[in-house]
């Protein structure tokens, strides 16, 4: 088991990549927290994967949320080994037409609210002397695409971020690294890919010949997660099918 006894927080853990997370997570020994703003959602990840995960619902914009989710992780767990930042969203619009709200709820989802969850867990992990961040962000935080300017920058940022805090906490037994998917089969994503025309275009761009899976950022994150990757620290791993090489 890579990951036995370990206690993770996962952020969007009830849908998609986080879910698949917390599957695999799970499987390989780890007690694993979700997160995420539906209940239900969590609940039916509660009794698909089993007794070791422990849903936590609540919105990540919210530092009360932010504070009860460590509060509870520790006060079930007494440490958090793991946390990876997933919870995010995807906003589109062309940048003149972009409302201040559309802006700030995408800086706030995907970059500002890790900022703040990672401010509480670090001192845990400082108190462990070992910890270990995983953030998904995305190839658009590496190259730009039109009409997604916010999600460009937040996710560019959240890399950045990622590099930060593995120079700030490495000394002190705390790594972080990113993963950049590309495209992957979500709830995130379902209404794009039902566009046959646009998919047949986009598949050009993907050397492998495919889009991704949540199980194919899942077993990255996995990696980047166990003690497989002690000696990584600070990188930022494209999973992508061959996009950003293109
Ligand atoms: N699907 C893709 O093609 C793709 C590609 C690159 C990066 N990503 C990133 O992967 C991550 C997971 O996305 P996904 O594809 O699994 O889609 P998803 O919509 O299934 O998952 C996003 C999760 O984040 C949660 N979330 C969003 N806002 C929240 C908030 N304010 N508070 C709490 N939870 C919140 C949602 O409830 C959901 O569970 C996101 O950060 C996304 O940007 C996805």
């Amino acid at each position: 088991m890579r990951l036995e006894n370990k206690i993770a927080i996962i952020t969007g853990g009830g849908t998609g990549i986080g879910l698949s997370c917390a599957r695999l997570f799970c499987q390989e020994g780890a007690k694993v927290v979700i997160f995420g703003r539906r209940k239900n959602r969590l609940e039916d990840a509660v009794r698909e994967i089993g007794e070791h995960v422990l849903a936590v619902p609540g919105d990540i914009t919210r530092n009360e949320d932010i504070r009860r989710l460590v509060e509870t992780t520790i006060n079930t767990y007494g440490r958090v080994d793991i946390l990876v930042n997933n919870a995010g969203i995807f906003t589109g619009s062309p940048l003149h037409e972009m409302k201040d709200n559309d802006w700030d709820t995408a800086l706030d989802t995907n970059m500002t609210s890790v900022f703040k969850l990672t401010r509480a867990v670090l001192p845990h992990m400082i108190r462990q002397k070992s910890g270990n961040i995983v953030h998904i962000s995305s190839i658009l935080g590496l190259v730009a695409v039109p009409n997604t300017a916010a999600y460009n920058v937040s996710k560019g940022a959240l890399n950045q971020f990622s590099r930060s805090l593995a120079v700030e906490y490495g000394s002190l037994g705390i790594r972080s690294n990113a993963i950049c998917p590309g495209l992957i089969a979500t709830e995130m994503t379902e209404e794009l890919m039902n566009d046959k025309d646009l998919m047949q275009e986009w598949s050009k761009n993907y050397p492998i010949g495919r889009f991704g899976q949540p199980e194919d950022v899942a077993q990255a994150c996995l990696f980047l997660a166990s003690e497989e990757s002690s000696f990584v620290t600070g990188a930022i791993l494209p999973v992508d099918g061959g996009y950003t090489a293109l």
